[in-house]
């Protein structure tokens, strides 16, 4: 994404997660600012560690076409090594990757983005595009600040 569009996408986060929507709501909207806002981002969620299941993520708010991923152990996949590596992930051509789950045969590039409390891994951000490396270092730049800004939500 471009330097405008990234002011445009953060102060329209910090907007969402200073409105009285309910958290779910928030998450919900933060993905769909991502989706709108940046035209390669053709799925954007959040997946959680499930609370019940150390080590294990659950799929939760997110805009785009359905996935059968909806629980992910901690290495598997990009989602999956990106929990346990506690790192972002960005993966410019997922034909490349031997360890990746596939959602659609549409998906090209993903990157992840792993959300900290008290730092400790308690979800991450997930994004898919049908471009081919579409995510620049200002891509990444921004997308962990929202990760640290929607941590408090986790
Ligand atoms: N491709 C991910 C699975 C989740 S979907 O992208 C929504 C992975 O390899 O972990």
């Amino acid at each position: 994404m471009d330097t405008a569009t990234a002011a445009t996408v953060l102060s329209e986060i910090q907007a969402i997660l200073a409105s009285r929507l309910e958290r779910e709501a928030q998450l919900m909207a933060v993905c769909h600012t991502l989706a709108e806002r940046v035209p390669t981002y053709d799925w954007v969620g959040f997946y959680l560690v499930d609370p019940d299941h150390a080590r294990e993520l659950v799929l939760g708010p997110f805009v785009g076409a359905p996935t059968e991923h909806t629980h992910i152990k901690f290495g598997q996949g990009i989602c999956g090594q990106a929990a346990e590596r506690e790192q972002t992930f960005v993966i410019q051509d997922v034909s490349a990757e031997t360890n990746y789950l596939s959602c659609s045969a549409h998906v090209k590039s993903e990157i992840v983005i792993p959300v900290f409390r008290d730092g400790v891994v308690v979800g991450e951000l997930d994004i898919d595009s049908h471009t081919q490396a579409p995510f620049s270092a200002t891509d990444r730049r921004v997308l962990e600040q929202i990760a640290a800004l929607v941590a408090p939500l986790l």
